[in-house]
């Protein structure tokens, strides 16, 4: 990898942490997506993405989609512990065009809900709401997640949801 930059979207941090935890594992230059404009994207070969997923959707994606002949990558982190099919969900519901086939990583959060935004809580309490009415066998991981912790400050964040992008970046084969 001759030039990697690592890039974040975080509202309350767990994609932020992922981020700085790769930068302190390989020293590829980490940077909030707000300051983009200060690095010149140009010089990098290789852009991995971090961030949050909101309502089933991956934020700060525009970044990628503008890219071209470059390496991307993306580490998206929600409530879900990690599951295949979820992860399959979130890549058909996200990526489209040049980033249909681009590895997508994926490490669980958390959820702070002392600090939700007045938006994110009233969001919050509607999709609770909804959830709780559901049948058990029809909740998907991440909704059970969400259920559990709802009202709470719940941190699942782990180094080791790390292990399969730095194996990746090793030059291992990406299976997902
Ligand atoms: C309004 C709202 C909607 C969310 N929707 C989802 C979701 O659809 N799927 C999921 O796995 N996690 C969902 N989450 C949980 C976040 O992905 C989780 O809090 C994650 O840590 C966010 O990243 P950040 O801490 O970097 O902001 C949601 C959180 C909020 C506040």
């Amino acid at each position: 990898m001759e030039k990697a930059v690592i890039v974040y979207k975080s509202k309350y941090g767990a994609a932020k942490k992922y981020a700085l935890w790769l930068e302190e594992m390989t020293g590829y230059k980490c940077i909030d997506l707000e300051n983009i404009k200060n690095i010149k994207l140009q010089d990098c070969d290789t852009i991995i993405l971090f961030s949050g997923i909101y309502a089933s959707t991956i934020a700060g994606l525009s970044i990628l989609k503008s890219q071209k002949d470059k390496q991307l990558i993306i580490f998206a982190t929600g409530a879900s512990p990690y599951d295949e099919d979820n992860l399959k969900i979130i890549r058909e519901h996200n990526l489209s065009g040049n980033l249909s086939n681009i590895p997508l990583f994926y490490g669980q959060g958390q959820w702070l809900d002392s600090k939700l935004k007045f938006v994110d809580k009233t969001m919050a309490k509607l999709i609770y709401k909804s959830l709780e009415k559901k049948d058990d066998k029809d909740l998907e991981p991440w909704m059970k997640a969400l259920l559990s912790a709802y009202g709470k400050d719940v941190d699942w964040t782990n180094r080791s949801y790390l292990e399969p992008l730095l194996n990746y970046l090793k030059g291992e084969q990406y299976g997902c």
